[in-house]
């Protein structure tokens, strides 16, 4: 222990644990590296105007939970709460959508900060895995990206989860109901927190979870009802496409999600395991973000998918991943020459692709096997004087306890015969 911890609302990732992670991480990316999506990273911290502007001036997010600093030079920034607005200013500003065909593609994978208040499945740093299709206006687009996020989760094996879906309308039907929605929530008897809420971002009133609040809700204008015939149609084909994928889906018109730059399709992946953090990813299509943030009209859809959630997910489950050990070969040598000739060994082993690792700090046979051990190694080698002498070390397949000699120059060979 040292005088320090972790922040309040962080976590280290340390070994055994953190190779859940990277293998999460890696599930959560693999179908889009599949499927034509680039990689794409970029700064920690923004411009704070970019999320102000991009993720909306109204949304908790902007509004209580970003981390914000003056840079000594006077700059505004802020450590970036989210990646879609990053990932797009970025693309603009290399013009990925002049150089080839649209969408481009993206994906990332990274850390992410909100000042919010911690609890099981919410940090104030995170890690997400995301993508981003820019630049079409495609209801096969929105379809792809949810199949993709559905058949990660599978392949990790989580089954206890549900995808919820809505369409949030355009920019000519979501005004229409919007004024609806607040001619009726202006009837109601609110807190004035609330009220104020019903002027900047209506949309949000309906998620208020407090039962008093709710109660009132019942017979509020429902955004389905006010839908566009353009928007209608384009939802039609995002379900009959998930349908046809066997990807099944629930409507739920209220989901409104927690960020203003959305149009038309939302969606949310929930897992039943998690308690009230229960949504493991997130997203939708942003058809005016690009204008918001100066750029030109470039219709998107992306997601997120939280990896800390992910893991809680598997563990509300009992999914033990299945994780390749790390180490195949652990050499134990006995006495000084059997030091640098076992250690040359590891060396050659890495050089030719082997997993190798060394019993260092000379200690004794019996702490250098408890090493060897932990670090879930198919073989050993042990060397001695008198193995030396002979020009052998001594092979233990450690799976089936058998013990061989080997020659000191066979040895990298029949290593490698041995683990193919
Ligand atoms: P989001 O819903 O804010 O969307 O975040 C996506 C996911 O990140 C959540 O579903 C959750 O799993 C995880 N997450 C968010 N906040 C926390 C937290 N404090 N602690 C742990 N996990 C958290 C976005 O960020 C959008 N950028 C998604 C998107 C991409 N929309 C379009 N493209």
């Amino acid at each position: 222990m040292s005088t320090f911890k972790a922040p309040k609302g962080t976590y280290d990732l340390t070994p055994p644990d953190s190779a859940k992670y990277l293998a999460v991480r890696e599930a959560l990316s693999a179908p889009l590296k599949n499927s034509g999506y680039g990689y794409i990273e970029t700064p920690g911290f923004e411009d704070v105007a970019l999320f102000s502007r991009g993720v909306g001036e109204s949304t908790d997010i902007v509004s209580k939970e970003m981390y914000t600093l003056t840079t000594k030079g006077g700059s505004e920034l802020a450590l970036r709460p989210e990646g879609t607005a990053s990932v797009l200013r970025a693309a603009l500003e290399a013009n990925l959508h002049k150089l080839g065909n649209l969408p481009v593609k993206l994906w990332y994978s990274g850390s992410y900060y909100r000042y919010e208040r911690p609890q099981k499945g919410r940090y104030r740093h995170f890690s997400q895995v995301g993508a981003e299709a820019i630049g079409a206006e495609d209801p096969a687009l929105d379809a792809e990206l949810i199949i993709l996020a559905d058949q990660a989760y599978r392949t990790l094996g989580l089954q206890n989860f549900r995808i919820l879906l809505n369409s949030l309308g355009d920019k000519e039907c979501r005004p229409v109901y919007r004024d609806a929605l607040q001619e009726f929530l202006r009837e109601l008897d609110l807190d004035d927190d609330t009220r104020r809420r019903i002027d900047l971002n209506p949309l949000r009133v309906l998620d208020d979870k407090r039962p008093e609040v709710q109660k009132q809700l019942v017979g509020a204008p429902v955004l389905r009802d006010y839908l566009c015939d353009a928007c209608k149609a384009y939802h039609e084909e995002v379900r009959d496409l998930l349908t046809a994928a066997g990807v099944v889906y629930e409507d739920d018109e209220k989901l409104v999600r927690g960020l203003d730059y959305y149009t038309r399709t939302t969606f949310e992946f929930v897992h039943d395991g998690l308690g009230s953090q229960s949504a493991v990813g997130g997203g939708g299509r942003y058809d005016g973000l690009s204008e918001m943030i100066g750029g030109p009209a470039l219709p998107s859809v992306g997601w997120a998918l939280g990896v800390d959630r992910t893991v809680l997910a598997l563990e509300a489950e009992g999914i033990e991943l299945e994780l390749p050990s790390a180490t195949s070969v652990f050499a134990v040598p006995l006495g000084e020459e059997a030091r640098r000739v076992l250690f040359a060994k590891v060396t050659e082993l890495r050089r030719v692709g082997v997993a190798a690792d060394f019993a260092f700090g000379g200690r004794g046979l019996k702490g250098a096997m408890k090493s060897a051990n932990r670090s879930g190694a198919r073989f050993t080698v042990v060397a001695g004087e008198r193995d030396l002498a002979e020009g052998v070390v001594q092979l233990k397949d450690m799976e089936s306890g058998e013990q061989q000699a080997v020659a000191l120059d066979a040895l990298v060979a029949e290593v490698q015969q041995k683990l193919a």
